[in-house]
């Protein structure tokens, strides 16, 4: 199947002409330009991510993971997906929006994954899909893009297999799972892929994809030559601090600045100093 990539401009819901498209996307990969991409789950930080310029917004679900506590991604649903998908589509002007299809929704079933895949199109009118898995999931991969919607593939680490890998460790180091990942990205492209996304691998490996792909690959601890990055926001801004791999750069350390604001406010609030006089009506 040949690749379809949006060549048009993104109308939001409000009707407002977005920017970025999968075929611009394209574009940028051609002519060496490096594609920033971040996640974000909700309307406030969205509009921030938005406005500093970000090429692709990833409504991610490790929003399982950062909003809502779980160990793992497995526990989000669809219902839950749409609802941070809507809520970050309020908010862009210009980055392409992508949604991770949960845990449960594409895997073992293409006719389920469609249905799922345009419901998640339909409910949130985001711009595309991401799904984890090469071979296994090929047919789901086919079949919503039969449907006119995007898809981004995700391979190396993929977390919703946490169980059957057992650990978060860096993938595909033996020569016999690298030759795998690189065969899955081939099929991913040749499917139909408008963009792939590589987790914790060599970056060695993440070269030789990018430079074997013509679609853009964004890596998540794929090293420097892929065509772009992805980061969780919640660990870049180091609003978490548990989770520490080599690839994670911290932007700031928004943990300590909250928690020295929210003390600071307990401790006004008990001091009879929080409302002031020009604080209230
Ligand atoms: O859910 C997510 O945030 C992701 C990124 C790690 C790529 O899939």
């Amino acid at each position: 199947m040949q690749s379809q990539f949006i060549k048009y401009n993104n109308m939001s819901s409000e009707g407002k002409v977005r920017v970025m498209t999968t075929h611009r996307l394209l574009e940028m990969k051609e002519r060496g330009e490096k594609i920033a991409m971040l996640t974000a789950y909700d309307y406030t930080s969205a509009s921030i991510v938005d406005e500093a310029g970000i090429d692709i917004i990833l409504v991610g679900d490790s929003a399982a993971n950062v909003m809502a506590g779980h160990e793992t991604t497995l526990p989000i649903t669809i219902d839950q997906m749409i609802y941070h998908a809507q809520s970050v589509m309020r908010a862009v002007k210009n980055p392409l929006v992508v949604v991770d299809m949960p845990f449960g929704s594409y895997q073992g079933n293409s006719k389920m994954a469609v249905s799922n895949a345009i419901r998640i199109m339909k409910e949130s009118e985001a711009d595309a899909v991401k799904i984890e898995g090469g071979m296994e999931i090929l047919e789901s991969v086919e079949r919503i893009l039969s449907a006119g919607i995007p898809v981004m593939g995700h391979l190396g680490l993929t977390p919703q297999s946490i169980h059957k890998f057992g650990t978060y460790a860096v993938r595909a180091k033996e020569e016999e799972e690298a030759a795998k990942l690189l065969q899955d990205a081939i099929a991913l492209e040749n499917a139909g892929c408008f963009a792939l996304v590589l987790e914790k691998i060599p970056a060695s490996l993440g070269k030789k994809v990018a430079e074997t792909l013509k679609i853009p690959v964004i890596g998540i601890g794929a090293g420097k030559y892929v065509d772009g990055q992805v980061l969780v926001m919640h660990d870049m801004l180091g609003l978490t601090t548990q989770f520490s791999p080599r690839f994670l750069r911290r932007y700031a350390n928004l943990h300590d600045i909250c928690l020295e604001a929210f003390r600071q406010y307990i401790h006004d609030v008990k001091a009879c100093d929080f409302p002031n006089d020009n604080e209230q009506y």
